[in-house]
């Protein structure tokens, strides 16, 4: 375990808006993530965080958690984490089912939160397998907020995520991006922005079934089903990526703002110079895999001729790239942080 550095709940939401220097209009911007629980070790928080938080308020102002010992949850890692984060710090026992090859980094962010880690065989099995450990429990043993269900993970995005979005663009905001794993994050930012403004969400899945871009779903064809945390409907357009893709973007887009200072819109709730800081490991900015998905689907969309030079476009970057050392064809590439 690191050395235990307390829970302050108190930084999560309000991140910051950091611009991105690309190589051509529209204006880019990218929604910085992991400065939920930024202090934490193995790269802080991630975009989980915030529904972390809100799941875990909801089932306390229902009196869920009443007299329950433990919480339990399916996760790719980041809502694993969190949960395991706040969880623990509230006082309950975690247990996280996690998908096969989860990254070495999240288990142990987990495991150093007090967590339980049990690994599935697929994806699928890791939420059969947790449902089933559930099923078990006698009724008040244990809770499951299942972030695939409950409302609490879009509602967040909406009261929260998306109205920053709006607020720190001055209500400039033309296009959002980002990557469907639960759907919570394009449907609460999309109702969100769509509620404000002419904003255009782009939603962008994994290609193949068998991916990498960790955190996200595929759910496409007649043998998967869509989360009732999902609603389709507010995606304007939807655009699929390979796993090789999102890797080499996130790889682009250290190598394009190495030697560059990056540009801080509106630093959220912290100062500028602790935005500096954690914005970049070993002096390189490493976003997580599914960043690099979000910056392929803008690319293709740009490609495709679907921006204009005036628009401003706000890209979801869920986690920082230093919690996926572990995967080899990663380390490769990042630098100091293999
Ligand atoms: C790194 C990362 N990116 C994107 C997502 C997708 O977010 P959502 O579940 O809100 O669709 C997740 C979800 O776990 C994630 O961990």
């Amino acid at each position: 375990m690191s050395e235990a550095v307390p829970v302050d709940e108190s930084t999560i939401g309000e991140t910051p808006l950091v611009k991105l220097p690309l190589d051509a209009p529209p204006t880019v911007y990218a929604k910085v993530e992991w400065f939920n629980l930024y202090e934490q070790p193995y790269g802080g928080g991630s975009v989980k965080t915030r529904i972390g938080k809100s799941m875990l308020d909801a089932a306390a102002d229902a009196g869920h958690l009443d007299d329950v010992p433990t919480i339990i949850e399916p996760s790719s890692g980041n809502t694993g984490t969190a949960i395991a984060r706040l969880g623990g710090h509230r006082g309950y026992d975690v247990e996280i089912y996690l998908p096969p090859r989860p990254s070495e980094a999240k288990v142990l962010a987990i495991e150093d939160a007090g967590g339980e880690v049990t690994r599935s065989r697929t994806y699928e099995r890791m939420i059969e397998d947790c449902a089933e450990r559930v099923a078990e429990a006698t009724d008040d043993a244990c809770y499951n907020p299942n972030q695939y269900e409950n409302p609490a993970n879009p509602a967040v995005h909406e009261r929260e995520t998306g109205r920053e979005i709006w607020e720190q663009t001055d209500g400039e905001v033309t296009h959002f991006v980002g990557g469907v794993g639960t759907g919570g994050t394009v449907t609460g930012v999309g109702r969100a922005l769509h509620d404000r403004g002419d904003v255009s969400v782009i939603g962008y899945e994994p290609a193949r079934p068998s991916h990498t871009i960790s955190g996200l779903r595929y759910a496409r064809g007649p043998a998967f089903d869509y989360p009732g945390t999902f609603d389709p409907s507010v995606v304007d357009r939807r655009r699929v990526v390979t796993s090789s893709a999102a890797r080499r973007w996130a790889r682009r887009l250290r190598q394009r703002v190495a030697d560059v200072s990056l540009d801080i819109r509106d630093p959220g709730q912290h100062d500028a110079a602790t935005v500096r800081n954690h914005l970049r490991v070993d002096d390189q900015f490493l976003v997580g895999p599914s960043t690099g998905g979000v910056l392929a689907a803008f690319y293709e969309h740009a490609m495709d001729g679907g921006f204009a030079d005036d628009d401003v476009v706000v890209l979801m970057a869920a986690d920082r790239g230093d919690r996926y050392t572990s995967f080899p064809d990663w380390a490769d590439h990042s630098g100091s942080t293999a």
